[in-house]
């Protein structure tokens, strides 16, 4: 059994909570795309666990993760990760398999980030800078080190010396940077990929066997659908596939044994980075979500751009991801504001959008057409049962599964793993 956890809007959605949640019921955790770009929060008892790599699943003892071919591993940050883990007492060795067709991120791919985005000037993407679309582009460019290359003396030699030509005359020739070293970085990793041997396997008939076997596997997406890069706001896009999709070009596993899709779904929208965000809130109700939110990046600490619940948007991920149901997560931030607000339209030149538009200079600068409703005061936190909540914040969930056509299974009310509501 393939269950696929997906962002529908701009990342950030609480995925890392609700597949913690998912996680206790399943045996294996898969990761299928990005790269240590993403923060997933998990709070357990008070301690917060950021994990950018491993699939969160790791804090059960008993589950294995599995970081798949789709990702791109920087070995730096994994090893930081695994020993960050080990000091809480969660053992990681023996639980956790790499793919060996995972690409690697080098120190090269960050530094390259970072300039290049810099680079960009005015049209900045604001990446994360930890080397994401550049490993991305190395690996359509054939040019890239996959895990399995990556162990191998020779080959990872022979490519780095590869990779490290192209990139060192870009150093030198265009950003006037100072060069790397093919000898150096070939020593400096030696170390790192002896201790990588031990979790790198054939992921892809791993997972299938796996499948075969009647075991039940949680894909998680990083990211969410607006920062897909062939259906998001492109350019202002990661360089991969969040959406559902994904799953198969990933992981390994093939459409047909999908057997269903979640999305986690803010109750209002959020957006790190730069790009169109056309419900985004810019006076002072964007800083109070903000706060009551704590909406900062989990990478980069970046302050998060807040706005209303665009229905819009989160109709066209439920279209591309085949959502078979929902979960409304940080609901209970939105107590205490009088009239909440719906983007349910845009309007571009007099003409209207009801769907979303991929041409990006109508996403960018269209009007917002939106629907009021009547906020509550009530503290939420706490509830267990639907019939529970505020009437307003039922006509609220309501009114989000009328326009977006999602059915809700789930409400997240708090950070902690018992904060849930079950429809
Ligand atoms: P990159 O993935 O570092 O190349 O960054 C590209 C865009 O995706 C930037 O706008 C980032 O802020 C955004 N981004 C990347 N990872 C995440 C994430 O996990 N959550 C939210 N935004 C992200």
């Amino acid at each position: 059994m393939v269950i696929v956890v997906v962002g529908t809007q701009w990342g950030d959605e609480g995925k890392g909570k609700v597949i913690d949640y998912f996680a206790r019921d399943v045996d294996i955790i898969a990761r299928y795309q990005g790269g240590a770009n993403a923060g997933h929060t998990v709070i357990i008892n008070g301690k917060k666990f950021i994990f950018h790599l491993i699939p969160s699943g790791i804090l059960y003892p008993d589950k294995i993760c599995v970081i798949g071919n789709g990702v791109v591993v920087d070995p730096v940050s994994l090893f930081e990760e695994i020993s960050l883990l080990e000091k809480n007492g969660i053992k990681v060795d023996g639980r956790l398999f790499i793919s060996e067709n995972a690409h690697i991120t080098m120190p090269y791919h960050k530094l390259l980030d970072q300039i290049e985005d810099k680079f960009r000037g005015k049209g900045k993407l604001g990446t994360t800078g930890r080397g994401i679309g550049t490993t991305y582009a190395d690996k359509y460019n054939r040019i890239g080190i996959r895990a399995v290359d990556f162990l191998d003396d020779d080959v990872f030699y022979e490519k780095l010396k590869i990779a490290l030509e192209l990139k060192n005359y870009l150093f030198r020739e265009y950003y006037k940077e100072k060069m790397l070293n093919t000898d150096r970085i070939y020593k400096e990793y030696k170390p790192v990929r002896e201790k990588m041997k031990k979790y790198v396997i054939n992921s892809v008939l791993f997972i299938n066997e796996m499948i075969d076997k009647g075991k039940k596997i949680l894909a998680e997406g990083a990211q969410g659908t607006f920062l897909d890069i062939d259906f998001g706001t492109y350019p202002y896009v990661t360089a991969s596939n969040p959406i559902s999709g994904g799953v198969c070009t990933g992981l390994g596993i093939p459409p047909t044994k999908i057997d269903k899709v979640i999305g986690v779904v803010k109750a209002y929208t959020t957006r790190v980075g730069k790009g169109p965000f056309p419900t985004e809130i810019k006076d002072f109700l964007g800083e109070k979500l903000r706060r009551s939110g704590n909406e900062y990046g989990a990478t980069t600490g970046r302050p998060r751009r807040c706005g209303w619940f665009d229905s819009v948007i989160v109709k066209f991920a439920k279209t591309v991801n085949g959502l078979d149901e929902v979960i409304i997560t940080k609901l209970d931030v939105l107590s205490g504001i009088e009239k909440l607000k719906i983007g349910v339209a845009y309007k571009y030149e007099g003409k209207t959008y009801n769907d979303y538009p991929l041409n990006t200079k109508i996403f960018s600068n269209c009007e917002v057409i939106y629907e009021e409703m009547d906020g509550w005061n009530e503290d939420i936190s706490n509830i267990k049962k639907y019939e529970k909540l505020p009437k307003n914040t039922k006509k609220y969930l309501e009114r989000i599964k009328e326009l977006t056509g999602v059915k809700i299974s789930g409400i997240s009310v708090g950070s902690e793993r018992e904060q849930m509501i079950k429809l």
